[in-house]
């Protein structure tokens, strides 16, 4: 006999004679005469309702199902007597598959998000975690839909890399060196005796693959894991997180606003759409704001707002912010939120920052002191996506990297682009666990990644 999934059982519009289900046991509760089963498989929120007779040859094997067992059952599938449910299984025969210890941690009660985190190899077996892991997996799936519908092609840019596109130096070195034995020249480091003969780095970024990929392929985007060593232990950063980076050709910034605010409103139908269950659990018991802010999403254009006048409403707001707003400084997410969720209520979109404090690659206003960088912020969250209209002019671009101080041989491939059919292009990254802690409510970035990377914590 075929396995069949609980969220297929549970949609099924007739009773069915013979099904088989296998599981993990939430809960057992023994009656005069029978004993019910709660088994969920992971294939979606609900449990099915399992009644074992006392008669069945089996009966033994039920009695050692405690709360964490596996177990397979098989019989029909008939209308519920009790409440709360449609169906539930008449089970003929009940085995057990993996037996689990009295000392099982995940009892029946709400347990804290900070004892969850100690026991990330079983937080995702809850209801909580385990809809949160779902809805990661439509997000994924959602938002190649996004770009494909568009016409948009994949690109899988490098993980492991020689160059630093941010220019933060916030990166972790990937080396084959012995590092008891570090081969030395002039007391540096000499990486010509490394794996690549010079120094190199997981990535931060895969803005400048993608860039060369669009002035090939027109639209493009890339979706996949990304590094970086900030030692800054916040609610919203991780060492090791998911981006994706769409790229492009024949674009400005604009249009750039434009895409990111339709991925964003795109997949929050799309959840709204295909995971309603796992959304209402959030709505209900994590963030009772959720169904109000994805509604909002949906409802409105994002607000778009020139980085010029952020700061004239902050330097306004009758808010004490630990950093006074200056023109010149970078927002602090004290910012970013006083916008967001108490001036605007709604996302916004700043744009036009000054140059100082951005990457190299960001293309140059007219006024001379802003580049055409954008930031997505969102309630709850800040930031979700942070992109630019790209350089396009070679001189500009490389005067540019003079003033910062970047060596021009690291990067003349990517010089190399500006002299070659260069063309207005525009791209963003958006953060994956930040997108998926807007759709859910969650508050803490490491609870939306199934094993979290921080600093000083690598356990699981
Ligand atoms: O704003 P960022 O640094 O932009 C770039 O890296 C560009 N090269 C992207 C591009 O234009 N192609 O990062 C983009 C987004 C941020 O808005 C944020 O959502 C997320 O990536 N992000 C992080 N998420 C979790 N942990 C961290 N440490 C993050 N750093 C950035
Ligand atoms: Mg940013």
């Amino acid at each position: 006999m075929k396995r069949t999934k609980i969220v297929h059982l549970l949609r099924s519009d007739r009773p069915l004679d013979e099904v088989l289900v296998k599981g993990w046991v939430r809960t057992r509760r023994d009656s005069k005469g029978f004993s019910f089963l709660e088994l969920n498989d992971g294939s979606c929120l609900k449990n099915l309702q399992v009644v074992a007779d006392a008669s069945i040859e089996d009966y033994g094997n039920v009695k050692r199902l405690n709360t964490g067992a596996a177990a397979a059952v098989t019989g029909r599938l008939v209308p519920s007597q009790g409440g709360g449910q449609k169906w539930e299984v008449q089970a003929d025969t009940v085995s057990v598959i993996g037996q689990a210890d009295e000392d099982y941690p995940l009892q029946k009660k709400r347990h804290s998000d900070e004892f969850l985190r100690t026991i990330a190899h079983l937080r995702p077996r809850t209801n909580k975690y385990g809809a949160a892991f779902r809805i990661r997996s439509h997000l994924a799936y959602a938002i190649h839909a996004f770009f494909r519908e568009r016409g948009f092609t994949y690109i899988h840019s490098p993980i492991i890399t020689g160059s630093d596109c941010e220019g933060a130096g916030e990166m972790f070195h990937v080396t084959a060196l012995d590092l008891k034995n570090i081969p030395k020249k002039d007391d540096q480091v000499d990486f010509s005796r490394d794996f690549f003969g010079r120094e190199a780095s997981l990535t931060v970024s895969g803005q400048l693959s993608a860039e060369m990929f669009a002035l090939a392929l027109g639209d493009v985007y890339t979706f996949g894991p990304t590094f970086r060593a900030e030692n800054s232990n916040t609610s919203r950063h991780v060492a090791e997180f998911w981006m994706v980076e769409p790229e492009m050709a024949f674009c400005d910034l604009a249009g750039n606003m434009d895409l990111g605010q339709e991925l964003i409103q795109y997949l929050t139908r799309y959840l709204l759409e295909n995971a309603a269950d796992d959304i209402d659990l959030f709505a209900r018991f994590v963030d009772k704001g959720l169904k109000a802010r994805l509604e909002g999403i949906l409802s409105s254009n994002f607000i778009r707002l020139p980085y010029t006048e952020a700061v004239e409403i902050l330097k306004r707001a009758k808010k004490k912010f630990e950093q006074p707003p200056a023109f010149g400084k970078d927002l602090q997410s004290e910012h970013e939120r006083y916008i967001t969720e108490v001036h605007f209520k709604q996302p916004v979109i700043i744009y036009d920052y000054p140059k100082g404090i951005k990457p190299f690659y960001m293309r140059v206003n007219d006024d001379g002191k802003t580049v055409a960088a954008m930031d997505v912020l969102v309630p709850g969250i800040g930031e979700v996506i942070g992109g630019s209209q790209r350089e396009e002019r070679l001189d500009v671009l490389t005067g540019r990297m003079d003033e910062m101080g970047l060596d021009r041989d690291d990067y003349w491939w990517y010089i190399d682009s500006r002299r070659y059919g260069s063309v207005p292009h525009s791209g963003f990254g958006m953060g994956f666990e930040r997108v998926i802690m807007l759709m859910t409510g969650i508050r803490n970035i490491r609870d939306v990644l199934p094993f979290p990377r921080t600093p000083g914590s690598i356990e699981f």
